[in-house]
């Protein structure tokens, strides 16, 4: 046997892997080991801010355990989750049978069981810039390409749809529409998402509408996208992750729409999940529940949220140098900082970290230049918590642009 002192090489597709969100917390254990307390707002978990899981959730997974359904489930999912998500779509004007639905575990088994299944290697998928970054990070791991298309900051994060136009060529495959938005909490208008649908079928795309925040728009649940045409190839995902405060359960659904055209991609996606067995078997009862019992959580949870993105962005355009457009959803607000020359977003992230302990997520780490001096707060936090971190932020830019 021959022995040898060289570490096991890595594949390099992990070198082009990159989830800034996750990513950056080892910075952050840096400055808590020097003896400084953190302040995480880089994560989008409303469990660890005080929001939790409703009850009638959490009873019909300890009932599923109790009655024993802890062996593996269909690969698609139980019977009753699927169709419960088919109800719900169809409640929001989505013509789905529960035989084109997939309980997943999480928006993200969705997202990438999808791309997977669809997208080659060398092709390239339409990702909006900022962008929430597993899409990217997914597209890194099957050696496909993002083509970022531009959101606008100065009008109100919505779509550049010619910008878009111009990123399309003989290799894109899909379209990712994130609405509403995470990391900015933007929410489109019918007309825009009609723009969308349209330029989708021009170019002969499918559409990733990725809707996990759509019942947390401050002015009620938004409707999904393929309600606006059920006949374009529209693949929905959505999950217990946010709007039902579980997060670490793991557990959501997909939606490949009703167009034949989607037929081929329905096959390749469920080839796909029996290879990964199934999602969290018990979880799949609380779907369930979540779609079909009482959501009036959903109510108090959007004005406390709507109450949070008012501070956050009345005080972060108070700070000279800094704007920050008003989120109309989620718990996500991505200000802008006007850079000294030279500086970059992460030296800005990585300085308020160090000197205030404050966690956030440079707009790079969503697709943004980092130059362009964008990063993402998460304010779930209180309101009183808010007040002072917003402070220190406050502080921090004064002393940052100073410098
Ligand atoms: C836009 C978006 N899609 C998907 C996800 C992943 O959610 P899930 O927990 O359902 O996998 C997130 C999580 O933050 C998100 O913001």
């Amino acid at each position: 046997m021959s022995v040898t002192a060289s570490a096991i090489r890595t594949a390099q597709r992990v070198d082009r892997f990159t989830y800034a969100i996750r990513n950056i917390v080892a910075e952050a254990k840096k400055v808590e080991a020097g003896g400084k307390k953190v302040r995480y707002l880089n994560i989008g978990d409303p469990n660890q801010f005080g929001f939790l899981t409703p009850p009638h959730l959490i009873e019909a997974v300890i009932k599923a355990m109790r009655d024993g359904h802890n062996g593996y489930v269909p690969s698609p999912g139980i019977v009753e989750a699927r169709e419960a998500a088919a109800a719900d779509f169809v409640a929001r004007g989505v013509n789905v049978s529960a035989d084109r639905v997939l309980i997943t575990s999480g928006t993200s088994e969705g997202i990438e069981l999808a791309l997977t299944g669809i997208v080659d290697e060398g092709e390239e998928v339409l990702v909006p810039s900022p962008t929430y970054p597993l899409y990217t990070a997914v597209l890194a791991k099957i050696g496909a390409t993002p083509a970022y298309y531009r959101t606008d900051h100065t009008n109100d994060w919505q779509p550049d749809l010619d910008h878009l136009r111009s990123q399309i060529t003989a290799k894109t495959r899909a379209l990712v529409v994130i609405d509403p938005n995470n990391p900015t909490g933007a929410v489109y208008p019918d007309a825009t998402r009609r723009a969308l649908i349209g330029i989708a079928e021009q170019h002969g795309l499918v559409i990733l509408a990725d809707e996990v925040y759509g019942d947390l728009s401050y002015d009620g649940p938004v409707p999904a996208m393929a309600a606006l045409d059920n006949d374009a190839p529209i693949i929905s995902y959505s999950s217990l992750s946010k709007a039902y405060l579980a997060p670490g359960w793991r557990a959501g659904w997909m939606a490949v729409g009703s167009s034949p055209r989607l037929d081929p991609a329905l096959a390749a996606i469920k080839k796909l999940a029996d290879g990964r067995l199934c999602s969290p078997g018990p979880m799949q009862y609380a779907v369930t529940a979540a779609l079909t019992g009482d959501r009036s959580h959903q109510v108090s949870f959007r004005k406390e949220l709507r109450d949070r993105a008012e501070l956050t962005t009345k005080r972060i355009n108070a700070i000279p140098g800094m704007s920050c457009v008003m989120p109309k959803s989620a718990f996500y607000a991505m200000p802008k900082v006007d850079l000294p020359p030279g500086k970059k977003d992460t030296d800005f992230v990585l300085g308020l970290l160090r000197s205030k302990g404050v966690l956030t997520v440079y707009g790079s780490g969503f697709g943004t230049a980092l130059e362009d001096g964008f990063f993402r707060i998460v304010f779930l936090a209180s309101r009183q918590e808010l007040d002072a971190i917003y402070q220190d932020v406050a502080d921090f830019t004064a002393q940052f642009r100073s410098a």
